[in-house]
């Protein structure tokens, strides 16, 4: 195993934010996160029109905006003027679309760590992507605070070319853990897996266990349907709504 960052991984970790009592993927999100005492979030990040890296989730503005269109068509003047925040409620109206270095600054502020998903949504490159949010992850966040996350491969293989194991955590997403994971995971130095809690089996847990990597599942929200992952050997939960997992959980295996 090549040599990671000592990271304190919680248990617990906000899913895209607190994304079930604020707006997902955005600056109130992640203070609500803060202020209900979790220390990680999860967050997308993706690239508009312009090259600027935004957080936010989908392909298209309909669903958790007042805009329309797809995202990568944009540039900054125009989601500036957007509402993100109404769409989840009215206390959140005029809530504006956080970029990276909006959200990484708050990060630094509140003292947090992030699981930064790359997203890729549409025909820009996950490569591209990595170019343009690696180097501003590394600037911003000491490694042991952050893991990056993709499903796309290249723009996983590419970030790696930009930073070794020791300086950026690097988690292999999965919707299902594929046969060949280790060797994927051998290929990135990868810190860890995150999988699809509903799809991942008790043997493959403790296959990733036994090769000594960390080991995360999206998107419980339902901590007793989730109790027999934490036996399994799993390590964290990314939900929506992680304080129902309070008391549930088990303590952080440090
Ligand atoms: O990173 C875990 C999870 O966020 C992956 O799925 O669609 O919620 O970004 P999605
Ligand atoms: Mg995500």
């Amino acid at each position: 195993m090549p040599t990671h960052p000592d990271i304190a991984l919680p248990r617990l970790i906000a899913h895209r934010g607190l994304s079930a009592h604020a707006p997902e993927n955005t600056l109130v999100a992640v203070r609500a996160a803060h202020e209900a005492g979790f220390q990680w979030v999860e967050l997308d990040v993706q690239l508009l029109g312009d090259g600027t890296p935004v957080i936010w989730h989908d392909a298209t503005l309909m669903r958790c905006s007042d805009g329309h269109g797809r995202l990568a068509t944009l540039d900054l003047a125009a989601v500036r003027k957007l509402d993100v925040g109404g769409w989840f409620g009215d206390g959140f109206r005029g809530e504006c679309m956080a970029t990276l270095s909006d959200m990484l600054e708050l990060l630094v502020e509140l003292d947090m760590s992030v699981n930064m998903e790359l997203k890729v949504t549409s025909r820009r490159s996950g490569t591209e992507l990595a170019e343009v949010v690696v180097p501003r992850l590394l600037r911003a966040l000491p490694p042991e605070r952050l893991i990056l996350s993709s499903f796309d491969q290249p723009a996983l293989n590419h970030a790696r070319t930009l930073a070794d194991a020791s300086l950026l955590p690097i988690g292999v997403l999965t919707e299902s853990v594929p046969e060949k994971w280790c060797s994927r995971c051998e290929a990135l130095n990868a810190y860890s897996i995150h999988t699809d809690w509903t799809r991942l089996t008790a043997r493959r847990a403790r296959e990733i266990k036994a090769a000594g990597y960390h080991l995360l599942c999206y998107t419980p929200n339902d901590p007793m349907a989730f109790a027999n992952r934490w036996t399994w050997g799993v390590d964290s939960a990314i939900s929506d709504d992680p304080a129902l997992f309070a008391g549930i959980a088990p303590p952080p295996d440090q």
